[in-house]
């Protein structure tokens, strides 16, 4: 197990990874391009934190040619750069400096609850907020909830994805349920591959930060001083508006950077300075994919 902050990305053979993962990607590409487009992000240019394998960069090559990843273990690193035909970084979601900035920075399937400390959190969303074009969107997909994520405890969830003969199985439980100080859990991840006889099993276990939407936001929009757009339900073929209140799940987060031509919002005065106000703007999404 890896305490808060020590994780140094999956030890999981990419190969092994990249079956486990390999269901169809174009719903999250659609979902993603849509919701940047919907804010008015004229997407051209992405970067994807903690990307694995690379399979959706590799999907969204389909849709624009100007992709980047960053990935924290070398192995799956180069695994994303042969697979997906991007330009791949080996480096921290936490710290990185490219000396560009993107339309679009997303992460999917809870990679930004990887970010467990303090310091990590306040440099994810300072280096988001430095890499995104004025007015550029960043998408977070992650289960949101302390009490839902406290409820999974040892209650395991698997499937199992084949590519020709060779078959991977994949399964992850919560084993501590987040501690009220840190608001992190030790999730525990088992692949076993196997074809006509079992061919390997091999397993990880780190630590997840625990978010209520609301707390999320709040940490987007102090840290890296971005607006929130929205979240939504994801729940096959419907993507369902949430507010903050009733966030709990999977959920997508929808981010975007200030337009820096657009006139300052009136931020009311709040009572005490360090509090932020709570966000406002929710909007509608569309009704059905
Ligand atoms: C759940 S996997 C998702 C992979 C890929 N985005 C996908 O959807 O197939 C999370 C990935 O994030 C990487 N990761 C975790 N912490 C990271 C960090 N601080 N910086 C960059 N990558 C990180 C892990 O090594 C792993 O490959």
């Amino acid at each position: 197990m890896t305490a808060p902050g020590d994780y140094r990305g999956s030890v999981i053979p990419p190969g092994i990874h990249d079956i486990a993962f390999d269901w169809d990607p174009q719903p999250e590409v659609q979902r993603l391009l849509h919701f940047a487009r919907e804010a008015g992000a004229d997407v051209r240019s992405v970067l994807e934190l903690g990307c694995g394998t690379g399979r959706l960069l590799a999907a969204l090559g389909a849709h624009l040619s100007d992709r980047w990843g960053i990935e924290l273990s070398r192995e799956m690193a180069e695994a994303a750069r042969a697979r997906s035909g991007a330009r791949i970084v080996a480096g921290d979601m936490c710290d990185f400096a490219l000396e560009r900035t993107f339309d679009l920075i997303f992460a999917s399937a809870n990679t930004v609850r990887h970010a467990a400390t303090a310091a990590q959190i306040a440099g994810l969303w300072r280096c988001v907020a430095e890499h995104l074009v004025s007015g550029g969107v960043f998408i977070a997909d992650l289960e949101l909830g302390f009490e839902a994520e406290a409820a999974k405890l040892h209650r395991p969830a698997f499937w199992t994805l084949s590519r020709g003969p060779l078959q991977v199985r994949a399964s992850w439980c919560v084993v501590r349920p987040p501690a009220p100080d840190t608001r992190c859990c030790t999730v525990e991840w088992e692949f076993e591959a196997r074809s006509d006889r079992p061919l390997g099993r091999w397993s990880e276990s780190f630590e997840l930060r625990t978010y209520d939407a609301d707390e999320f936001v709040r940490l987007a929009t102090a840290a890296g001083g971005l607006e929130p757009r929205g979240i939504y339900e994801v729940r096959d073929p419907y993507l369902l508006p949430r507010t903050p209140e009733n966030a709990v799940g999977r959920m997508l987060v929808v981010l975007q950077s200030p337009r820096r031509d657009a006139q300052p919002p009136v931020v009311p005065t709040m009572p005490h300075g360090s509090e932020l106000p709570e966000p406002t703007r929710w909007t509608s999404a569309p009704a059905r994919r």
